[in-house]
């Protein structure tokens, strides 16, 4: 080395502040902002640089924010984004999260969202303008609250073959339907209990129209098949005409209600859906309660996998969205970019009703001889199989006699009619057969009534 040569300067500069700008400060953004502020140190020694909350996006900025200094808060979303490295996306729906996202992008900065809505419909749009800017854009939050199962999936899992995701993925719908189990309460009284807890969105009918679980279960699908998946293309149906009366029915027959999110691949593509289902009580989801959510996954190579942990509330999903911005300020101060999209498989996705599952129907029918194998004969006619039949409580309701030619008299009494109630469950079957046999069986005779029509998984 020359004389004149400088020395190494054994303690370089420090890197510059990564400056990270916040949209949205309510549950979740109120969470992030807090751990920003009070672990400075912490956040700066592992992502390599400090992390320099520069501004939150909200639309009220004279409402008091928990620990938040209201100096940070600014109406003007679109401004913030322009002077950031790392953008947090926590105020949810499509607009104007969408535009203020692809700003960002185009201004250079990578993002971190846990805004699935967005990501289930315009997602394609979101990785193809990331990756062509070389940013990262990442999600965890998006699926499943605290739960690592993104990472894992697209990276973890990149040399596997997965062939089915089945799981709890909202955890406003679990608490609901385990409080409807357990404490007896009515649909409405959870919802608004899940609402004050910070799980519900913003909005609850996308929890219980089963609308937020079907864009997790578009994100999965997508990122396990190598497929994009849109949520117009998931299955879905909610809770909301699920009763005390099916919870308890559920109880007795040895199942527990759960809202399910299922992607599968099979010979004809990839197959996505969400929707109420009768779950063994031993069965591993059976015993996910509260928020909680549970995602199983099955890969040719690892096997079954199991992830379990908090899906909903402030706090847990503040930790997936901190993982993400570290991951991502690590990968900005090395020059580098997370995972891009992976879509290349492009596999069929398939149509709601090609979906084969078993199946409990309830219904109530008159009481007479030759009732049950007329609804035998339906199923049977429809190709679909019995498992088991049970008859359980008669119960008795009023039916209108048959009004006389002349005007009575007296008033008759009341006949009433022996009605049966029957449970039928079946083997596996075509969702398009079961909606046909559903449709003969209203239209039978001695049917009185459809009490329920609820799939059974995990037997
Ligand atoms: P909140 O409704 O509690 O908070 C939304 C925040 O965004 C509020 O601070 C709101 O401002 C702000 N905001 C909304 N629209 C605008 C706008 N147009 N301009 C500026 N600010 C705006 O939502 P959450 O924190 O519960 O959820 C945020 C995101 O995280 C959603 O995408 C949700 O799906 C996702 N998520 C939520 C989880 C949870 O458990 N809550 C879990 C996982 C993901 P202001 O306060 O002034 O109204
Ligand atoms: N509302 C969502 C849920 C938040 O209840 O699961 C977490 O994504």
């Amino acid at each position: 080395m020359p004389a004149h040569a400088p020395a190494p300067d054994p303690s370089p500069a420090a890197p510059r502040p990564l400056r990270v700008a916040l949209l949205g400060c309510g549950v979740v953004g109120t969470q992030v902002a807090r751990v920003l502020l009070e672990h400075p140190d912490d956040l700066a020694a592992r992502a390599g640089a400090p992390l320099e909350l520069v501004g939150i996006a909200v639309r009220d900025t004279t409402t008091p924010r928990d620990g938040v200094p209201p100096e940070l808060l600014t109406d003007d979303a679109a401004s913030l984004v322009t002077r950031a490295d790392l953008v947090v996306e926590v105020m949810g729906g499509i607009e104007p999260a969408r535009t203020l996202i692809l700003s960002a992008i185009e201004h250079g900065a990578s993002v971190v969202t846990a805004n699935k809505a967005l990501l289930a419909e315009q997602g394609p749009v979101l990785f193809e303008a990331a990756d062509a800017a070389g940013v990262d854009l990442s999600f965890e939050a998006a699926v499943a609250g605290a739960i690592p199962i993104v990472r894992p999936v697209r990276e973890s899992l990149a040399g596997d073959h997965v062939t089915r995701v089945l799981g709890i993925v909202n955890g406003t719908t679990n608490y609901v339907l385990d409080e409807m189990a357990t404490q007896g309460l009515g649909l409405d009284k959870a919802v608004q209990q899940a609402q004050e807890l910070g799980y519900a969105e913003a909005d609850p009918t996308a929890d219980v129209d089963g609308f937020d679980a079907a864009a997790k279960a578009a994100i999965l699908a997508s990122l396990a098949f190598h497929t994009r998946v849109s949520i117009d293309q998931v299955a879905r149906e909610g809770i909301r005409s699920i009763t005390t009366d099916d919870v308890e029915w559920a109880r007795r027959s040895g199942y527990v209600l759960k809202l399910l999110a299922i992607a599968e691949r099979t010979a004809e593509g990839v197959a996505a859906r969400v929707h109420p289902a009768l779950v063994p009580t031993d069965h591993p989801l059976a015993a996910v309660r509260g928020a909680f959510n549970a995602v199983f996954v099955e890969a040719e190579a690892a096997g079954p996998l199991m992830f379990y942990g908090q899906g909903a509330g402030g706090r847990p999903t503040s930790s997936a969205v901190l993982g993400d911005l570290v991951s991502a300020a690590r990968d900005r101060l090395v020059g580098g970019k997370g995972p891009r999209e992976s879509a290349y498989a492009s596999l069929p996705v398939l149509a709601a009703d090609a979906a084969v599952t078993r199946y409990q129907v309830r219904l109530e029918v008159a009481d007479r001889t030759g009732v049950l194998a007329q609804v035998a004969g339906v199923l049977a006619d429809h190709g679909v199989s019995i498992d088991t039949v049970r008859q359980s409580e008669a119960l008795t309701a009023s039916f209108e006699a048959e009004p006389a030619s002349e005007p009575a008299a007296e008033a008759e009494p009341e006949e009433t009619e022996p009605l049966a109630r029957l449970v039928i469950t079946t083997h596996a079957a075509r969702e398009a057969s079961l909606a046909a046999t559903v449709a003969a069986l209203d239209g039978l005779d001695p049917v009185r009534q459809i009490t329920s029509v609820l799939r059974v998984e995990g037997v």
